[in-house]
């Protein structure tokens, strides 16, 4: 069986392919980070409308890749939510519009499960029970996975999303859009116990997080520094801030994995590319006797692989030719079972 993905809730088209639910034959991401870049974060209108333009190129490049035609498509799996509106309805609305004319059965996945489930992807797959932590630029949750498509919410962040205060904090630092990325660049050369910014841990047992505190800190740290007539330590200023994150994300997921008695845990979304947390989860997981598995690094940002992989456990049973489905802007799985 082959299922087309498509993914566009942000500022990435996506298209991908994938067979027998397992082997992407192909996946493209159109990136709209040179659209974005001036603004310092995603513009929804420009977002919706560069989806309009790439998502029939985006589509044809990866058909054109794996070498088939649409008529070797068995089904659709595309993002029905969460995410900005304007460019949800894009993809769903090309979904939709293929399903109906070619007669083709497809699916609306959670963008979160496409998330939690990537590490499949890949060549170090968990078992079920597993805790996954996704950490992306709209979300921060952890969760225990207990299949395909049970997720059951344990903690989410208060206020500001992980990749969220990565990309504040960037913007406090003149150093563009999106911060994950240059900030972990630069973290590398910078010492991350020059300067104490605050670890916010919300009390004993909680397993939620709170970064708002974290990027006021930075801010303040700058103001400080310049007004002082002091030059700032850039790198200095991205290690410190990095190790924050690193370290509150760590200690949570561990703790969420304790308490919810698993020994695994799953690392995805966005900023589990940094490679500073896949590295210091995977030690501090091995001292506790817990495995971590984060997901391929070119499947944690925004992509269709993932999302085609959500939708093809039992897709037949799942999917159909339904005109009147819509999108969300809200998961469901957010929610307090
Ligand atoms: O999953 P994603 O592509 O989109 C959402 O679903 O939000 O995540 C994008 C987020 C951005 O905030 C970006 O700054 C962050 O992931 N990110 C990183 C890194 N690469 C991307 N954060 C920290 N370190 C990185 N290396
Ligand atoms: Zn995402």
């Amino acid at each position: 069986m082959i299922l087309l993905g498509i993914e566009s809730s942000c500022d990435e088209t996506a298209a991908a392919l994938l067979a027998n639910g397992r082997n992407v034959l192909a996946s493209v991401i159109n990136s709209q980070i040179d659209v974005h870049a001036r603004y310092g974060g995603v513009v929804p209108e420009l977002a919706s409308r560069q989806h309009v333009r790439n998502i029939l190129p985006v589509v044809r490049e990866t058909l054109d890749q794996a070498g088939i035609t649409l008529d070797q498509v068995d089904g659709i799996v595309v993002t029905q939510g969460p995410g900005l509106v304007g460019c949800l309805l894009v993809g769903f609305s090309f979904a939709k519009a293929v399903s109906l004319v070619r007669r083709i059965p497809m699916l609306g996945v959670d963008h979160l499960a496409g998330h939690l489930l990537s590490v499949f992807l890949g060549d170090d797959p968990p078992e079920f029970p597993f805790v996954a932590m996704v950490a992306s630029g709209g979300h921060t949750s952890l969760f225990k996975v207990t299949s395909h498509t049970q997720f059951q919410l344990v903690g989410r962040t208060r206020d500001d999303a992980a990749g969220e205060a990565f990309d504040k904090v960037a913007k406090l630092l003149g150093l563009g859009y999106p911060g994950g990325p240059v900030i972990s660049r630069l973290a590398s050369d910078g010492d991350c116990e020059k300067i104490q910014f605050p670890r916010a841990r919300l009390g004993p047992g909680s397993l939620d997080f709170s970064f708002s505190g974290l990027k006021t800190a930075v801010a303040n740290h700058i103001h400080k520094t310049t007004e002082h007539g002091e030059s700032l330590n850039i790198p200095d200023v991205c290690a410190s801030f990095q190790e924050a994150v690193v370290d509150v994300i760590c200690e949570k997921s561990l703790e969420a994995a304790r308490m919810n008695q698993c020994d695994q845990i799953v690392l995805a979304g966005g900023v589990a590319a940094n490679p500073r947390l896949r590295l210091r989860l995977k030690e501090q997981g091995t001292q506790q006797g817990i495995s971590v598995h984060p997901a391929p690094l070119s499947y944690c940002t925004d992509n269709a692989a993932m999302i085609a992989y959500a939708g093809a456990n039992n897709f037949l049973a799942r999917a159909a030719i339904a005109p009147e489905s819509d999108v969300y802007s809200r998961s469901p799985i957010l929610t307090w079972s």
